[in-house]
């Protein structure tokens, strides 16, 4: 559902992508893992479509087409979600109006008529009390202020709102409190579908508890170094990364 073939991508001219090539099928989750600049986030970055980056080989096929040439809203009303490791803030923009013209974009791409308020208010407060998301903090505009977990959530309660594809969450655990974590992972799990899969980006094997990953990939400089079980996860939580990355540096 998902592929990435041979992708390399720069920045100015730096080289961060090397060649990464990952194949996501329905109904699997895949932990990415890797050290801090290993291109985990650009990589997230690029299949959402941000335009700073510049592929310069390779390609990404969902459901059988590239990608590349999609604007970003194309390529999420086509299924592809991404919760970003550091949410943006939408000033002037209450999270229920945001919440509701995403998924009324969403309908729209699809053929579907918008959704009608009542419709909308039991969706919205059904998927936010299961995440612990006040009705006031919906009041409130997307992510300004929101404490760093709030936010995490957030993007949590969007994904089970807009019911996607392919999920792919950098670092969704990151600043979250047990119980969030939980929480969050439940989340993730109640939407977890054999028609859906999951990209989950993590530096922590006990995110990995919660939400149990088919495939674990180890990502560095740019490459994807290593593929397991989530034997893994467990593997590199007690002997970090040296055994991954010598051969890759
Ligand atoms: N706009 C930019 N200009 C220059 N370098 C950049 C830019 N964006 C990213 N990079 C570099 O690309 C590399 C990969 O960054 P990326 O954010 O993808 O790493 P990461 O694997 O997500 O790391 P972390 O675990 O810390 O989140 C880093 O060395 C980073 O400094
Ligand atoms: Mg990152």
């Amino acid at each position: 559902m998902l592929e990435i073939r041979n992708l390399h991508a720069r920045i100015g001219d730096r080289e961060i992508l090397r060649g990464i090539d990952l194949v996501v099928k329905p109904g699997e989750v895949h932990a990415i893992m890797g050290p801090n600049g290993s291109g985990k986030s650009t990589l997230s970055y690029i299949l959402a479509g941000k335009d700073d980056y510049e592929v310069t080989e390779g390609d990404i096929l969902f459901n059988g087409e590239s990608i590349l040439e999609m604007e970003p809203n194309e390529r999420a009303t086509a299924g592809l979600f991404l919760a970003f490791q550091y949410p943006i803030e939408i000033p002037g923009v209450a999270s229920m109006t945001f919440l509701r013209a995403a998924l009324n974009a969403k309908r729209k791409a699809n053929g579907e008529a918008e959704i009608t308020t009542p419709e909308f208010m039991r969706v919205v407060k059904e998927a936010s009390a299961k995440l612990n998301i006040s009705p006031d903090m919906l009041k409130r505009p997307v992510n300004v202020g929101f404490s760093g977990g709030e936010k995490k959530r957030n993007e949590v309660l969007q994904m089970a709102l807009l019911e996607p594809k392919v999920a792919i969450l950098d670092e969704t655990d990151s600043g979250l409190d047990i119980d969030a974590l939980k929480v969050v992972a439940e989340g993730v799990n109640a939407l977890r579908s054999p028609d859906r899969a999951f990209v989950v980006i993590t530096h922590y094997q006990r995110l990995l508890d919660h939400i149990v990953p088919d495939i674990v990939h180890v990502l560095s400089a740019g490459r994807i170094v290593q593929t397991g079980g989530k034997e893994l996860a467990f593997d590199l939580e007690k002997n970090g990364y040296a055994a991954y990355v010598s051969d890759a540096a």
